[in-house]
């Protein structure tokens, strides 16, 4: 039944009814597309932390409850009972496959995985000391150079085979930032192994001698994709929208959300707090950055707590938590300092008044890090795996948008605080 109800909006004595949507699960929104042309005014919100950006079926996130569904199916049994590419094409396709659906494509993207020769050269051209996420932005963007015959996004074969070819082809792409940055040969994937392993194979391999790819590691990781698979409209995910808001092709979307994702408050948080828990050392220091963390004059954040949207835990934290309890485990890795040190500041953190009040849990970034230390990744690749992960988020989203015929130009307006007209004055008068 269509929505019916209004908001109403009193400005200076005139009132006028702004339409009421209703989603299958949120937040009411009031759309305010007409606003501007009815009253002359825009709606504020830096941050857009009341904006609703779009209509999307991909994913919802209730931040009091902290769930996360994608497709409707919760990311908890997601996690436990599917793997990364059967959750990949959930979230481009709208519905779990059947077997053969899903063999067929497991193979296409086992089939796309390998990179255009020459694109080895623009490794290169970076030093060897160059942060992989600096390497990712300019390889990823470089795909436009080579993949011609998938960039005119009005075509949605060329839409899908662009998926395809991105999810198929960061991990590759990853792998080989990662042994550039510590001058190895970079090792091509195969196609007889799955998604996860290949992509520990690709990244430890060295041609000297057989690789056995430890499927205890091996599921750990595909875990750890699956938990970053997708995230509505965050921030990198938001820039890859309004990227492709211009007709920019996919190659291009994708690499702006990569740069999106780098930053510490984002993607970059997963090195940041590991680096964060090395420092504090032991729990005795643990104290001192509560406190730091809760000075308003010192920039210091507790990295991996905190979110915009849950004021509850997330759930990717919970199942993190328990797959770094799990991997530590299995690898004998037991009293690992850094968990130890991660379990006792969020035990402090969880019991002080400051994040209770403020809401404030550990989020998908708090464990991870642990986890791929463990597997065997320096900090400096930890962003790239979550860059790796989130690539089917951004193309399903960036194919949900492409699709959508009301699709238009994102250009937001302002609150215009500068000076207003004035003459130009000449320099011998200033
Ligand atoms: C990701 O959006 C997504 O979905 C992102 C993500 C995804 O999957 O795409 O989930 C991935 O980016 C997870 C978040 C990783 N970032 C970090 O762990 C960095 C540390 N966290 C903070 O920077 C912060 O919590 C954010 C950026 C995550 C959220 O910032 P908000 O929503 O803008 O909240 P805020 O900065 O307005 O904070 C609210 C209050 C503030 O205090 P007051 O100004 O109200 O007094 O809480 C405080 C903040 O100072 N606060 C923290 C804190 N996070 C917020 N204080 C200490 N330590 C923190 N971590």
């Amino acid at each position: 039944m269509a929505d019916t109800r209004t908001a109403t909006l009193t400005i200076d004595g005139t009132t006028y009814e702004l339409p009421i949507r209703s989603p299958t699960a949120g937040p009411d929104v009031i759309d305010i597309t007409k606003l501007y042309a009815q009253t002359g005014v825009f709606t504020h919100d830096p941050g857009f932390t009341s904006t609703s950006s779009c209509d999307s079926s991909i994913t919802f996130i209730d931040g009091d409850k902290g769930e996360l569904l994608h497709r409707g199916y919760p990311i908890d049994q997601l996690a436990m009972k599917s793997h990364f590419l059967e959750v990949c094409y959930l979230l481009l396709y709208g519905e779990l496959p059947d077997a053969a659906t899903l063999e067929e494509f497991e193979f296409t993207i086992t089939h796309h995985t390998m990179i255009h020769e020459q694109m080895h050269n623009f490794f290169r051209g970076f030093r060897r000391d160059a942060h992989p996420m600096a390497t990712m932005v300019g390889v990823v963007g470089a795909m436009s150079a080579f993949y011609h015959d998938s960039t005119d996004i009005t075509d949605p074969r060329q839409r899908e085979i662009a998926s395809h070819r991105l999810i198929a082809k960061l991990p590759t792409i990853a792998a080989m930032a990662y042994k550039y940055s510590i001058g190895q040969p970079f090792v091509y994937p195969r196609n007889d192994i799955d998604y996860a392993a290949n992509f520990l194979r690709m990244c430890f391999a060295v041609p000297a001698e057989e690789y056995k790819v430890d499927p205890i590691l091996s599921r750990a990781m595909d875990r750890i994709f699956t938990l970053h698979a997708d995230h509505e409209q965050n921030a990198s995910t938001s820039t890859v929208r309004l990227a492709a808001s211009s007709g920019a092709n996919p190659f291009a979307c994708i690499a702006a959300g990569i740069a999106c994702l780098w930053g510490p408050a984002h993607g970059g948080a997963n090195q940041a707090c590991l680096e964060m828990l090395r420092e504090i050392g032991s729990p005795n220091r643990i104290p001192e950055f509560i406190e730091r963390a809760k000075d308003k004059d010192d920039p210091f954040r507790l990295m991996g707590f905190g979110h915009r949207v849950y004021k509850n835990f997330d759930p990717r934290a919970k199942v993190m938590k328990e797959s770094a309890d799990e991997v530590l485990d299995l690898l004998g890795v037991d009293n690992n300092p850094t968990l130890q040190v991660a379990k006792e500041l969020e035990r402090v953190a969880l019991e002080d008044p400051y994040f209770v009040e403020k809401k404030l849990y550990p989020n998908v970034d708090f464990y991870s890090g642990i986890i791929l230390d463990a597997i065997g990744f320096p900090t400096s690749m930890f962003t790239p795996i979550f860059a790796v992960a989130r690539t089917v988020g951004w193309v399903s989203q960036w194919k949900e948008m492409i699709a959508d015929p009301a699709l238009k130009i994102g250009r937001p307006r302002q609150l215009y605080t500068g000076e207003t007209l004035r003459d130009y004055v000449e320099i011998e008068d200033r």
